[in-house]
């Protein structure tokens, strides 16, 4: 079995954060889930991920329930280091499986990497390979040390070398794949010997050619996959490699970015052809877009399915559904679980959370609409609120079929307004209005004729 043991349990100090490391996002996600996708992609069956600093935060940062979290014990006492870390592991690795190593703070590395690393340490009868890359400036990487023959001898470590290491431009990218045997072998000679008082993985590749494993490299294509992050400038690096990859993906599947740069479109979001996005879209989670949309201004979308040609004008759309030709906005709010029919209008300053409204209804302007089950060819004019929250609980509106409710409206719930019913403006409703029936609630007008020039001539 292939199986990944990923290191996480670091509190990143050159963070300078309260959230440890690996919880950090980059386009919505944390570093280690991104690293956990990789791995799934490339085949593991089974995810280990340990945990340390924090790890609470790191543990609820992680979606899926494939992984198996491990807890290394962190305190001033306690030993350190990535090769302490592997240990924590050891007893869910036989000697058969194939254990890839990864870094909870690498967040950029592919799948598809990792199964070419797996891929040719299988057709070389590798018991160990690392996943190399050539860096102009290696500051604070592993050095990859060679022979003349070019076989791998072992990696230093940026603080153990000396100064002929530091010239070495090939780096340890912190991956890689061992079977579980050398590896059970080499975790058993670990040793805190070094600058930093830590158990180095890196010293397992010096141990097992010392065995007479057959250890090995396998050099990166693209060194950005391997980009470790280590502080927030690195964080909003990494955040801008991914951004660009996600926005091109897009782009190559026929979506329309007017300015990349500028549209935030986390990994998982599947937009249709010809859909439009301009610049200042916020896209999240699981948001479903269908083709043709039009999605325009600050318009902030977080886990929604929106269907086609639905026109989005600078308004935030959380856990809801639009159906096709819909338009929403400017300014408008959905709030979670909000379903919307087709050819609806929700127009500017519209609120409306946990309500169902049919197709072909309108709610142009300055409503609120909350726990409400509205029908088909509804007005609702401007202004009218629906009334669902007596102090203590919520309550539900029910409004039927080509419904008219009158401009500055209250709807008391629960109440019910049938189909073909006319609400005069004005009203407060706080009784059923039956099918067909105008309904005026508010009091008669009075005039006082001359009343104002009585006043002031007094
Ligand atoms: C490590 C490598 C270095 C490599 C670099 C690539 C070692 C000794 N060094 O250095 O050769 O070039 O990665 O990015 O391996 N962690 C634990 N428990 C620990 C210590 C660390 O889980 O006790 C985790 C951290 O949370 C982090 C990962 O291991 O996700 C790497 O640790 P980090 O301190 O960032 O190592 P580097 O100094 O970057
Ligand atoms: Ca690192």
């Amino acid at each position: 079995m292939i199986l990944s043991v990923i290191l996480a349990a670091g509190e990143g100090t050159r963070m300078k954060s309260n959230i440890p490391k690996a919880a950090h996002k980059v386009c919505g996600k944390s570093m280690v889930n991104h690293v956990i996708n990789a791995a799934r992609d490339a085949s593991c069956e089974k995810n280990i991920v340990i945990v340390g600093h924090g790890k609470e935060k790191v543990i609820s940062s992680v979606e899926g329930n494939d992984v198996e979290f491990v807890t290394q014990p962190v305190g001033d006492d306690m030993p350190y280091g990535t090769g302490y870390a592997v240990m924590q592991a050891k007893e869910y690795i036989s000697d058969e499986d194939k254990v890839l190593i990864l870094t909870g703070d690498t967040p950029l590395i592919e799948g598809d990497t990792l199964k070419e690393l797996v891929d040719y340490g299988t057709n070389n009868n590798l018991d160990a390979i690392v996943l190399t890359a050539k860096f102009k400036d290696s500051t604070g990487y592993g050095r990859i040390k060679r022979n003349e023959k070019g076989n791998i001898l072992g990696i230093i470590e940026h603080k153990d070398a000396s100064e002929n290491e530091l010239d070495i431009k090939e780096i340890n990218s912190g991956i890689f794949l061992f079977s579980g045997k050398a590896l059970k072998e080499a975790l058993e000679n670990l040793t805190n010997d070094n600058s930093q008082n830590e158990y180095y993985i890196t010293d397992t590749i010096e141990i097992l050619n010392r065995k007479g494993y057959n250890v090995g490299g396998y050099l990166l294509k693209d060194n950005k996959e391997i980009s470790g992050v280590n502080s927030k400038v690195q964080l909003a690096e990494a955040e801008k490699i991914m951004r660009d990859k996600i926005n091109i993906e897009h782009m190559l599947k026929g979506v329309t970015l007017i300015n990349p740069e500028n549209t935030y479109i986390e990994k998982g979001v599947i937009i249709g052809r010809d859909t439009i996005i301009y610049p200042g879209a916020i896209i999240k989670g699981s948001t479903k877009i269908g083709d043709n949309c039009i999605i325009e201004g600050n318009s902030d979308i977080k886990d929604c399915i929106i269907g086609d040609r639905v026109n989005i004008k600078s308004s935030t759309l959380i856990e809801s559904k639009v159906d096709d030709d819909t338009k929403v906005g400017p300014n408008a709010y959905l709030r979670p679980n909000s379903v919307i029919g087709k050819s609806v209008k929700i127009g500017d300053f519209v609120e409306v959370k946990n309500s169902k409204i049919g197709n072909g209804s309108k709610a142009s302007h300055l409503s609120y609409i909350g726990d409400a089950e509205i029908g088909e060819n509804v007005n609702i004019g401007c202004g009218v609120v629906f009334v669902n929250y007596d102090g203590e609980k919520k309550h539900r509106t029910i409004v039927g079929d080509n419904a008219f409710i009158g401009s500055n409206s209250n709807l008391v719930a629960p109440v019910i307004i049938r189909d073909n019913g006319y609400i005069a403006a004005g009203s407060t409703i706080t009784h059923e209005v039956k099918e067909g029936d105008l309904s005026i609630g508010r009091a008669r007008q009075i005039n006082k004729p001359g009343w104002v020039f009585r006043k002031n001539n007094k």
